[in-house]
Formats: C-alpha cells, sequence, structure tokens
C-alpha cells in the first residue's frame, strides 16, 4: 500500500434537458460543470468522523473487497450541498479515487459509477436515481453527455462554441431525501403501474396525457415528453444550434413547473428574469427541484448581465452563489490512472 497521503476531485453537473427522468428509463443531457469537490485521504489510527455519504462510499469499497485501512478524510468544495448540481455524487465520487489513488488501485468507469449510487442510494439511504454518479464520472473531456437510462448508453455531443450557463442559487436548499423527491417517484411508478407500461419509453404522449388519474396523468405527461426533449437537445446540440437548445431548456421548465409540480416561485422568477435578458436563449431549474439553482443559457457577450439580472430577482439569496458554468471534464477524463474505460 502506497502510506503517502492521496487527494481527487469530482466535478459537479449540470443537466441541460432531461429533468426527473433518470428513475424513469429516460434520456439526459446534461454536462459536468467546473466546480467540484476535493477529497483528501491519508491513512489514520482510526476512520475520522466523516460525514454518511464517505462513510457509505469506504464500506462500499470495502464491501467490493478492497483493503481500506482506518481513514483521515478532509473535504473541500467549491460546489455548494444542495444546490441541485450533483455535490453528493461528486463527494462520493471523489471519495472513492482518492481512496482507489491511496491503495494504488484502479477501476472501470462504469463500476465507479455503481459504487457511487450503491452508496449514495442503497447504503446512505437517499432514492437518488443513476444521473448524478453517471454524469460526474463519464462526461466527456470536451462537450455534453447524452445518458440513455434504460440501455446505460452514454456518448458525447458537442458544445456550443460562445455559450455558457449562467447560474444562481435560489437561496433555498433542496433535499433528495425529502418528501417532495419521494412522493415524485412513486407517483411516476404509480403512473406506470396505471398505464400498464413496462418503460415509459414504450408510452406515447397520447396515452400518458389519458392515464385516468388527472395528477398521474401530469406526472406522465412530463416523463415522456422530457424524454422527447432531450433527445431532441442531443440533435440540435450536434447540430450547433444553440436557439433550439435554448427553446428546449425552457420548455423543460415550464413542464418541470406545471405538470412535475417541483419547481418553486423563487427558481420561476430566476428563469423569467433569465428569459428577458438579451442573448439568454432558454433558461430552467437544475437537479431535483423544490429550491436549488436556476441555469440559463446565454452567450458569452451577456453573462454577466444575465446572472446580474437573476440575482436581482433573488434579493434574499445573494451569497448563496452565482456562477457561469462550463462543460468540464468528467472524472474518468480526470483520473486515467484510477479509472479504467
Ligand atoms: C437528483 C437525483 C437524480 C435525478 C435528479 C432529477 O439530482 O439525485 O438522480 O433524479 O434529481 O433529474
Amino acid at each position: 500500500m502506497n502510506p503517502a497521503p492521496a487527494r481527487a476531485f469530482a466535478p459537479g453537473r449540470c443537466t441541460l434537458v432531461g429533468e426527473h427522468v433518470d428513475y424513469a428509463d429516460g434520456v439526459v443531457v446534461c454536462i459536468a460543470v467546473q466546480l467540484g469537490v476535493t477529497v483528501d485521504v491519508r491513512p489514520a489510527a482510526r476512520d475520522a468522523a466523516v460525514g454518511p455519504l464517505p462513510a457509505a462510499t469506504l464500506q462500499a469499497l470495502r464491501e467490493r473487497g478492497l483493503a481500506v485501512p482506518p481513514l483521515d478524510i478532509r473535504i473541500t468544495a467549491t460546489l455548494p450541498a444542495g444546490a441541485g448540481l450533483s455535490s453528493s455524487a461528486a463527494l462520493c465520487c471523489a471519495t472513492a479515487v482518492a481512496v482507489l489513488r491511496l491503495l494504488g488501485e484502479s477501476i472501470p468507469a462504469r463500476e465507479l459509477c455503481d459504487l457511487a449510487l450503491h452508496a449514495e442510494r442503497d447504503i446512505a439511504g437517499v432514492p437518488c436515481g443513476p444521473l448524478d454518479q453517471r454524469a460526474v464520472v463519464l462526461s466527456p473531456a470536451d462537450g455534453a453527455l447524452v445518458l440513455d437510462c434504460r440501455d446505460g448508453g452514454a456518448r458525447a455531443v458537442p458544445w456550443l462554441d460562445g455559450y455558457v450557463l449562467a447560474a444562481c442559487h435560489t437561496g433555498v436548499t433542496h433535499d433528495v431525501g425529502g418528501d417532495g423527491y419521494r412522493t415524485r417517484r412513486a407517483e411516476a411508478d404509480a403512473a406506470l403501474a396505471l398505464l400498464g407500461a413496462r418503460s415509459f419509453r414504450d408510452v406515447t404522449p397520447q396515452q400518458a396525457r389519458s392515464v385516468g388519474d388527472p395528477l398521474l396523468a401530469r406526472r406522465a405527461t412530463h416523463i415522456v415528453s422530457e424524454t422527447a426533449r432531450a433527445l431532441e437537445c442531443a440533435e440540435a446540440l450536434a447540430n450547433g444550434d444553440a436557439v433550439r437548445v435554448g427553446e428546449l431548456m425552457s420548455a423543460s421548465h415550464a413542464s418541470l413547473r406545471d405538470a412535475y409540480e417541483v419547481s418553486t416561485p423563487a427558481l420561476d422568477a430566476a428563469v423569467a428574469a433569465a428569459e428577458g435578458v438579451e442573448g439568454c436563449l432558454g433558461a430552467r431549474l437544475v437537479g431535483a427541484g423544490f429550491g436549488g439553482t436556476a441555469v440559463a443559457l446565454v452567450d458569452a457577450l451577456h453573462d454577466e448581465a444575465c446572472l446580474a439580472s437573476m440575482r436581482a430577482a433573488l434579493p434574499g439569496a445573494a451569497g448563496r452563489g452565482a456562477w457561469l458554468l462550463v462543460p468540464s471534464p468528467g472524472l474518468a477524463a480526470l483520473a486515467p490512472d484510477a479509472i479504467r474505460a
């Protein structure tokens, strides 16, 4: 074993289109961002008291048969927790890679995604889907990632030259372990059962709209239409069609607000403010909703104006964070020593 301390940085992720579909066989288009979580580990006399996510990750590594010694763990982050930008997945993935480096071990990228999901969902008990871990690990060195959560497919599409994502925290921390997220997942399952379908990918928009229970019909309509938008977004990125990407982001927000009902007045205000700025092509909430961050696609000439306008719409939230996010390499691209293709 290498007794020297080891460090790993994992990026957060920002969804472009494809929210609340990862646990329903859907398609997601997202990027890894430059903000992230850094984890330092070094052998110690006993495991330091760390939070539930690093502890769950150590357990998952030990379950895998790795001889993980007692560790001292230090965490620093440029990515805030509860912002909807995958800080939890970044923390689990960075912890795992720091430990792999300490041990001089490596792991296939897909297995790292599964290990981090197992740690967060099964050991720590957060009912998350598979999106965040895959985005953190598999995002390309340059460009956006298209994830198919039905068959596990992952492919890269180019980013839009001259565009960035202006992101602003609403000041309300969201909670994937909270009631809202659990309820949406249960409603998605109930809608699928009423449809008598094996997968939402087999459900047409017309079938989704005609689910007997009106609330479940809205939930099913979001899931089916959001995957259609994500597929169109992937095509628009491949064609360099920034205007269409922006339209799809705004349509995604409207569906999350009206059909899935996971937005908040603050998120709606930040989105509306961004959409009114010259050079902004579309905006939406990012992550699970119920708080967290709003994000806008804007040309680089107007990025600061867009951020300022979003912040002005959220007077109480100043200081919780506003950033210009750009596509950044995923963890597999950053750590080829510890993550095999
Ligand atoms: C959270 C979850 C993800 C996904 C998103 C919504 O980030 O961890 O699995 O469901 O919400 O798209």
